[in-house]
């Protein structure tokens, strides 16, 4: 298991309405997808995927709750403490490869476009709810030069959900891949749409973690635990999950709907 480690905050960047980066000198070899647990004294532990996995690497964090909130307001200079990285990431495949971004999901799927070699190979996808809630889209632009957005209310790029959109690239394009991470309900109808475009891929999962290295059990979905086996699960294994998109533990263990 690895120990906790003390960080100095290096940059702040405020990503969008809600969004902040922490970035961060942490010298451990990270796959894209991988997420370290978070130390938030007196508070909790909460898991986060690695942003940026260079030489400075960061963490993308949505404010939601106590945590995510304490999180978004440390600035440079202040410490944090984490432990990591955690889990199976996102493969490095050969192919063309639509990443699909939802929210928050953007964290974990853009650091798979930094490490692709040919900006030809990579399309993306970003949505979000509204305009000021899309993140990463000038980034992304430095590694693909297909980079389309979507909102549910219209005020950029598509209007629908950005599985909308995926659908509509997958009619223009031929891809050989989906890599994608966003809510539930929203990557079990991205792998259905890839089915029916003869796309396979692989899908980040977002499930309640207390340990994050496979003890607890509170991650667990059809006897696989998502922080060890996961949280990067081939659609083929989804497909078998018949809790995948349907119903999810709570923090006492409960299991309740999506
Ligand atoms: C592998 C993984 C990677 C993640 N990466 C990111 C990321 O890059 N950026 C980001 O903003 N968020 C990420 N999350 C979600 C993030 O962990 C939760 O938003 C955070 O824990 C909420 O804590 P809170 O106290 O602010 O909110 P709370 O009010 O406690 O909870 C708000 C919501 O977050 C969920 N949540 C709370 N605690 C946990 C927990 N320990 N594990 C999982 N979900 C929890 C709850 O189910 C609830 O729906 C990730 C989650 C997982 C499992
Ligand atoms: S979080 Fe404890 S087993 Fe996955």
């Amino acid at each position: 298991m690895h120990k906790l480690a003390f960080l100095r905050i290096k940059e702040t960047v405020v990503e969008g309405k809600g969004f902040k980066t922490l970035r961060f000198m942490f010298n451990r070899k990270v796959r894209p997808g991988q997420f370290v647990m978070v130390w938030i004294p007196g508070v909790d532990e909460i898991p986060m995927s690695l942003s940026y996995l260079g030489r400075i690497k960061g963490i993308t964090i949505r404010e939601v709750g106590e945590s995510t909130k304490i999180l978004g307001s440390l600035k440079v200079g202040d410490s944090m403490a984490i432990r990591g990285p955690f889990g199976r990431g996102f493969e490095r495949l050969s192919g063309k490869t639509l990443l699909v971004c939802g929210g928050a999901g953007a964290a974990a799927v853009l650091p798979i476009a930094e490490e692709m070699d040919n900006r030809e190979r990579v399309d993306i996808a970003i949505g979000a709810r509204t305009k000021d809630e899309l993140i990463f889209e000038e980034r992304s632009k430095m590694y693909s030069d297909n980079v389309r957005t979507s909102t549910d209310d219209g005020s950029e790029g598509c209007e629908g959900t950005v599985v909308d959109l995926a659908k509509h690239m997958m009619k223009e394009r031929k891809y050989d891949f989906l890599q994608a991470c966003g809510p539930e309900s929203m990557l079990s109808s991205l792998l259905k749409v890839g089915k029916e475009h003869g796309v396979s891929g692989q899908f980040s999962l977002e499930r309640f973690m207390r340990c994050g290295v496979g003890i607890c059990g509170s991650c667990v979905i059809n006897g696989k635990r998502v922080c060890t086996d996961g949280p990067v699960f081939w659609g083929e294994e989804l497909e078998s999950m018949s809790d995948f998109g349907r119903s999810k533990r709570d923090e006492s263990g409960q299991k309740i709907g999506l």
